[in-house]
């Protein structure tokens, strides 16, 4: 703007507010802003997901999900390893079962050598000291696809619970830290707990998936882990429905009073309404799940050139702590916690 002498012109005089308080003073320079951030995330923070696959030596990428790859169990040691290293506290296991192992009742996830069992069982061998998160449902392992027993078009509930009462006892012999249900059959944190409590794993923690919506943000989990194919109909009579909020406080409380030791909320990013509402009703240890689409549009929109992808992933990480979360699952984990340790 150029100023003429004289009488200013009213257009392009510079006002002079009146401010007593000017917000852009805590901005003004790097060590300020350092100075007044609410939240940090920290590596603390941080749950790595990992894609079993049968083989050896295998690091098989996954199209939908671009920087992550189905390990096969050796390589998936390998990982555990870069976790320590990296100070990730805790990984979580899915595996890729292959399609002649799935069978309608998913038998495949009460084999004590399974996939999942016997990564569980290298990693604690090799790594005692890694946290390892265990998922708790049937998908992958059933011919269909759900998470549950299938009869007549309908999902089973109370069958189905016996069966991840089983399942968690037999991730639990492994050496599995954590059980995550993550099948949202009603009563089945209670059943596990007193399971595990029955079988002398009392000490072996539950992280519930206590709110988990039905969502389409889980496709590309699905193409990894092999059921995107084969799953019949979608799971909207057991996962929630988006539009409600409410209902995940009830879910929450179910859990909390089954014995729940922490919660989770999933999807992440369209919820952290959710996840603020549980922290602040229930003041539990609360998690958040950033998942494979959330991964993939970030990744993606990146990888095209279309967004600064570590600038998003870090914004995105950070949310979750101000929406009140304690840490996240995320397929970014060693990229953050890399990004984090080089004190970036
Ligand atoms: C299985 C399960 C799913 C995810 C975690 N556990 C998929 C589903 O419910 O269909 C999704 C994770 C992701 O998308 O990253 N019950």
């Amino acid at each position: 703007i150029e100023l003429r002498d004289g009488p200013r012109d009213a257009a392009t005089a510079a006002p002079s507010l009146d401010l007593t308080t000017r917000m852009r003073r805590n901005r003004k320079s790097e060590w300020a802003r350092r100075l007044v951030r609410e939240n940090v995330l920290t590596t603390d923070d941080l749950i790595w997901p990992l894609f079993v696959v049968d083989g050896n030596n295998l690091r098989a990428p996954i199209a939908s999900m671009p920087g992550v790859d189905r390990l096969s169990v050796d390589q998936c040691v390998r990982d555990a390893e870069r976790a320590m290293k990296l100070d990730i506290p805790c990984i979580a296991l899915f595996p890729y079962t292959e399609p002649s192992l799935r069978d309608e009742t998913g038998s495949e996830a009460l084999n004590a050598n399974n996939l999942v069992c016997q990564s569980v069982r290298a990693i604690k061998k090799e790594f005692p000291d890694l946290g390892v998160l265990c998922d708790v449902a049937l998908d992958p392992f059933t011919s269909h696809g759900h998470d549950g027993l299938l009869q007549d078009g309908r999902i089973l509930n109370d069958e189905t619970v016996a069966i991840l009462v089983r399942q968690a006892l037999v991730q639990a012999e492994a050496g599995c830290d954590i059980i995550a249900p993550s099948d949202m059959m009603d009563g089945r944190v209670g059943a596990i707990r007193n399971g595990l409590d029955n079988a002398g794993f009392g000490d072996v923690q539950i992280m519930a998936y206590a709110a988990k919506y039905a969502s389409a943000f889980y496709g590309p989990f699905r193409d990894a882990i092999g059921s995107a194919k084969t799953l019949t109909g979608d799971k909207r009579t057991y996962q929630m429905d988006s539009a409600n909020s409410d209902e995940a406080l009830r879910e929450v409380e179910l859990d909390i009073a089954e014995g729940a030791d922490m919660v989770m909320v999933k999807p992440g990013m369209p919820y952290l309404d959710i996840v603020r509402r549980v922290k602040d009703t229930f003041a539990m240890p609360t998690f958040a799940y950033q998942v494979s689409g959330e991964y993939a549009m970030i990744a993606g929109a990146a990888n095209n050139g279309w967004i600064d992808g570590e600038r998003a992933m870090m914004e995105s990480l950070v949310a979750f702590k101000r929406a009140g979360a304690d840490g996240v699952l995320t397929y970014f984990a060693p990229a953050a916690a890399e990004k984090l340790k080089a004190g970036r």
